[in-house]
């Protein structure tokens, strides 16, 4: 039997979740006030990144937020990257911005993270809103796990007392991910395994799963035979594969054979179209928060 009734659509949730930010932008606007400002550096050339970037902008143009793209030379150096966050942090008439990951080797990742100003830190990358994520403490959250949890809310899937699987411990995905699950919270509650890379029996793991989270970066990694009947599954991966037949030479699939695991899912994100929108919806949502409390 072929379903098509257990896909969550990301896209077309995350434009219900525009619409509604843009009201509240129109509302903002019309009380005289400034809208949003999200600023966005991009450092190099990294085809993934510049899509993902030109996506949060356009998004920002749609909600009728104010967006402010600063790209630079793949050599520029970690102090000149340092003084520009300085700037941005200065700048009261941004809101929150986003240095676009990864960056390149010679540029220490973490120091760039901690120099952003955590109230404007849309990411939720600084240890400050790490720590305070990890408390339950209001704070932004990370983008992608946020759009996860409001992807489970808004569809109304029961996560108290479900075990879940997550494959994948990265800093913007897995980890906060496994936090997120098993806080005392409407989406949380769960009882949490974090799977990695050393892990003994992933299979073994994964088909004891009431939820799958799969954020790892490899291709259909998850497959039918490692998936229980009436699990709820999300791919993180956006993977690009080369096809020849398509118009870009490349298509993208996600962590899930999805084709495969479909009919087993209560519930399943397709790629493209799932997780990735939300994940641009959830920066706009943290960047209205940020113009709120500035
Ligand atoms: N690279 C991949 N995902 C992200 C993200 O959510 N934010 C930033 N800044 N870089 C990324």
């Amino acid at each position: 039997m072929i379903r098509n009734d257990n896909i969550i659509d990301g896209k077309a949730l995350s434009n219900t979740i525009k619409e509604e930010i843009a009201a509240e932008v129109k509302v903002l606007v019309s009380h005289g006030e400034r809208a949003p400002h999200l600023a966005a550096i991009l450092v190099g050339e990294n085809p993934a990144s510049q899509s993902y970037v030109r996506s949060k902008v356009r998004s920002c143009e749609q909600v009728g937020f104010q967006s402010t793209l600063i790209q630079k030379e793949v050599d520029i150096t970690e102090a000149k990257l340092l003084e520009l966050v300085d700037q941005l942090n200065k700048n009261e008439e941004i809101d929150g911005f986003i240095v676009q990951l990864p960056l390149p080797k010679h540029i220490d990742e973490m120091k760039i993270t901690m120099a952003i100003d955590p109230s404007k830190d849309v990411d939720g990358f600084h240890p400050v809103n790490v720590g305070k994520m990890s408390l339950g403490l209001d704070c932004f959250l990370p983008a992608t796990p946020y759009g996860i949890v409001q992807m489970l809310d808004r569809y109304k899937i029961e996560t108290s007392g479900k075990h879940c699987v997550i494959v994948g411990r990265s800093n913007i995905v897995g980890t906060p991910m496994s936090i997120l699950m098993s806080r005392k919270a409407k989406v949380g509650n769960c009882t949490v395994t974090l799977t990695h890379s050393r892990t003994k029996n992933i299979k073994t793991e994964l088909l004891r799963a009431d939820i799958i989270i799969a954020a790892i970066g490899y291709p259909n990694f998850v497959t039918e035979d490692m998936v229980k009947q009436g699990a709820v599954i999300i791919d993180v991966g956006i993977n690009r594969i080369e096809d020849s037949e398509a118009k870009r030479g490349y298509r993208l699939v996600g962590d899930v054979d999805f084709e495969a695991c479909k009919n087993k899912a209560l519930y399943i994100t397709p790629v493209p179209g799932g997780v990735g929108p939300m994940t641009v919806t959830s920066l706009l949502m943290n960047t209205l928060k940020a113009r709120k409390f500035s």
